[in-house]
C-alpha cells in the first residue's frame, strides 16, 4: 500500500541533525564507476530510491554491486551499453551512463529520458558535445544511440550551464584522445565531487569549480575509494524548516560554503545562523520577514531550493514574489500550498506569495521531489489541523529518512501505510 506522511505542526525543533551524502554527487559518482574496471568503493552514500534506480541500472550494465551506506561497485564484468526505458523513466539522472559508456565501449544506447513533473528537460546539450567530441548520436524509438570508435578532445561551448551535461562530458573526455575544454561548464559543488574522484582515478582534470574546465586525456582510469560529499539540498532545508517553525538546531557534517546563496537570503528572512567548519547551528523565534528570491545556477539560489524557500514565504510577513528562471514547471507545489491557505499567485516563472497568519492541515499530494519537500516544511508551520501527504515515494527518492530526522529534532511526524 502507498505511504503517507502525517503531519501535526506548530512544533519548534531542537537539537542536532546529520546530514547524509548528495543525492546529486552519489549518482554522477555511481555512474563513473563504468569508466575504470574493477571494484570501486564509494561511501557516504545516501539511502534513496534514486541510487537503487543507478545501482540497478549498473547491475543491468553487468556491474555486481553490494552494500548500501558503503557501496562497492564491480564493473569489471560489465558488457551491456544498453540502458532500457523501463529503468530510465523512473529517473532521469540514468542518462549520466551515456558518456561513461561511449568512454568506455566506443558506443551507448540509453533511452531518452522524458520530460518529468518539473519540466520538458532536454538532453541537446549532452548530444551536442558528444558530436564535438567525435560521436555519432542519432536518436531512434524514444531511445539516444551513440557511437564512436574514440572519442577526441575538443572545445565545447555550453549554450548555457548543465549540472548532468557537464558531468556526461567530463565522463566522455577523461579517456579520450587529447584536450577537452568545457566553456560554461556548471559550476555546482557535485560536479566538483565529480572532477576529484575522477582525478583519483588517474584523470587529468584542472578548473572544475569554475566555468572553464580542462581535461587531458588519459589511456586508462583505475577504480579507486572516495566519500560523497554531503547533501547540501538536505542541509537547507533543514534551514527552511527552522523558519517555519520556530527552534534552535545545529546541522552536521554539512559544507557551509556549498550554501552562501541559501543562508543569506535566511538571514534577510530574519533566521539567525552561525557556521563552523562542517557545522550550521541555526536559531528562529519570531516570524520571519517576506524575501524575494530568483534561482540561477551556482553558486546562485539553488532551483533545488525553490519549492522549500516557497513554503517558508507563506507564513513570513508581507509580499515576495519567487522567480524560478531554470525550469520551466517548477510550481507544482503551489496548488498543494494554496490548499493549505497559503496566498500565492503564479504569473510565467514568477510566484508572489502575500504571507498568511496560519496555515491549514489538509490532505496534500506530492507530485515531485522538492515538491514534497516544500509540502513537509508547509506541514510543519500548519498551526491547525493535520497535514497528510500521499506519494510520498517522491521524497524518498532524494531524501534520506527526512522525517525521522524531523521527527528526533521534535517535529510531530510519522508514516503511515495505505
Ligand atoms: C541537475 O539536473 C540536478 N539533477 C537537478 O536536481 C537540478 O535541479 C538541476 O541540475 C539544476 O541544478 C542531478 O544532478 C541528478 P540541467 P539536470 O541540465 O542536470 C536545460 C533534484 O531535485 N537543459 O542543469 O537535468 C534544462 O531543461 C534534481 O535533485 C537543456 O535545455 O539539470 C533546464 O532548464 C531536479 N538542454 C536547464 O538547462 C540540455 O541538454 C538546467 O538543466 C540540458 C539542460
Amino acid at each position: 500500500m502507498a505511504e503517507r506522511i502525517l503531519i501535526e505542526g506548530g512544533v519548534p525543533l531542537r537539537g542536532e541533525v546529520f546530514v547524509s551524502g548528495a543525492k546529486n554527487a552519489a549518482l554522477p559518482l555511481m555512474a563513473a564507476t563504468l569508466l575504470a574496471p574493477g571494484e570501486t568503493v564509494i561511501t557516504n552514500v545516501p539511502r534513496l530510491r534514486d541510487v537503487q534506480t543507478m545501482r540497478t541500472l549498473l547491475e543491468h550494465l553487468g556491474a555486481s554491486c553490494r552494500g548500501d551506506g558503503v557501496l562497492s561497485i564491480d564493473t569489471e564484468k560489465v558488457n551491456g551499453w544498453d540502458a532500457p526505458y523501463d529503468l530510465v523513466k523512473t529517473m532521469r539522472a540514468s542518462i549520466l551512463v551515456l558518456g561513461p559508456l561511449v568512454s568506455r565501449f566506443g558506443r551507448a544506447r540509453v533511452s531518452q529520458p522524458g520530460g518529468c513533473a518539473i519540466g520538458a528537460r532536454p538532453i541537446n546539450r549532452h548530444i551536442a558535445g558528444l558530436e564535438a567530441m567525435g560521436a555519432k548520436v542519432f536518436l531512434e524509438h524514444g531511445y539516444v544511440v551513440a557511437q564512436a570508435d574514440r572519442l577526441r578532445g575538443a572545445e565545447i561551448v555550453f549554450e548555457a550551464p548543465t549540472v548532468t551535461g557537464t558531468e556526461n562530458l567530463l565522463m566522455a573526455a577523461v579517456l579520450a584522445e587529447g584536450e577537452t575544454v568545457l566553456l560554461n561548464a556548471a559550476r555546482e559543488p557535485e560536479v566538483v565531487d565529480l572532477a576529484a574522484m575522477l582525478r583519483a582515478m588517474g584523470a587529468k582534470i584542472s578548473g572544475e569549480g569554475t566555468d572553464e574546465i580542462r581535461i587531458e586525456g588519459v589511456s586508462s582510469l583505475t577504480p579507486v575509494a572516495y566519500e560523497v560529499m554531503p547533501d547540501r539540498i538536505e542541509a537547507g532545508t533543514y534551514l527552511a524548516a527552522v523558519g517555519i517553525c520556530g527552534g534552535d538546531i545545529v546541522i552536521r557534517d554539512c559544507v557551509p560554503g556549498h550554501l552562501r546563496a541559501v543562508i543569506s537570503r535566511l538571514e534577510k528572512a530574519g533566521i539567525r545562523m552561525e557556521a563552523g567548519e562542517d557545522w550550521i547551528r541555526a536559531v528562529s523565534g519570531e516570524r520571519t520577514r517576506a524575501v524575494d528570491v530568483m534561482t540561477d545556477p551556482y553558486p546562485g539560489f539553488p532551483t533545488d531550493m525553490q519549492a522549500q524557500f516557497m513554503a517558508l514565504m507563506t507564513l513570513s510577513e508581507g509580499l515576495s514574489t519567487v522567480t524560478e528562471t531554470i525550469f520551466e514547471g517548477r510550481f507544482m507545489h503551489v496548488p498543494e500550498l494554496c490548499r493549505m491557505g497559503a496566498d500565492i499567485t503564479l504569473s510565467e516563472r514568477k510566484a508572489v506569495i502575500r504571507g498568511v497568519a496560519a496555515l491549514y492541515g489538509a490532505p496534500l499530494m506530492a507530485t515531485d521531489l522538492r515538491a514534497s519537500a516544500s509540502l513537509v516544511l508547509a506541514g510543519l508551520g500548519a498551526t491547525r489541523g493535520v497535514t497528510e501527504i500521499s506519494r510520498v515515494y517522491h521524497l524518498d527518492r532524494g531524501y534520506d529518512g527526512l522525517d525521522g530526522k524531523l521527527s528526533r529534532l521534535g517535529a510531530r511526524i510519522w508514516r503511515a501505510e495505505g
